[in-house]
């Protein structure tokens, strides 16, 4: 095991086998996994709808996985340098939905994607909720 610090951002609503599949990927990088919560102003704004679940809640859930070290809320898309610099990130790693939108961070920190878990996503499981 190195002594990295990896750093990954993500809404985690409806919390599913995709989320807790990329952060397990994301914590076997480095030795610290730091993980950024969207707040549910930023989760608006992305995606212009409320999450299900209330940002306290949501951020409960991730911090409470054994191998999740630290987290916090992640307030605005424009603060990820912020972020990655005030937790002294040596890696920022996502799944490839974001595949090459982060690799402008690359003179901060090493920018890993890692294959998402196919056939699931909160959108889906709204949706399926919803009987749509
Ligand atoms: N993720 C993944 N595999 C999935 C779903 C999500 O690896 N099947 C990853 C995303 O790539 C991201 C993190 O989990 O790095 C958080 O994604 P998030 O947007 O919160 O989850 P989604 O299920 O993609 O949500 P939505 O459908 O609302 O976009």
């Amino acid at each position: 095991m190195n002594n990295k610090r990896v750093i990954t951002f993500g809404t985690f609503d409806v919390f599913h086998i995709g989320h807790l599949n990329i952060l397990e990927r994301c914590a076997s990088l480095g030795h610290t996994l730091i993980v950024g919560v969207s707040s549910d102003m930023l989760n608006y704004s992305k995606k212009n709808r409320n999450p299900i679940y209330p940002q306290n809640d949501r951020l409960k859930i991730v911090q409470s996985l054994s191998f999740v070290d630290e987290v916090f809320f992640e307030e605005s898309l424009e603060k990820k340098r912020e972020y990655i610099k005030f937790y002294k990130a040596d890696i920022l790693a996502m799944g490839d939905d974001w595949q090459g939108k982060f690799d402008e961070f690359s003179d901060v920190c090493d920018v890993v994607y890692f294959p998402r878990t196919p056939s699931i996503s909160t959108t889906k499981i709204i949706e399926i909720a919803k009987g749509i």
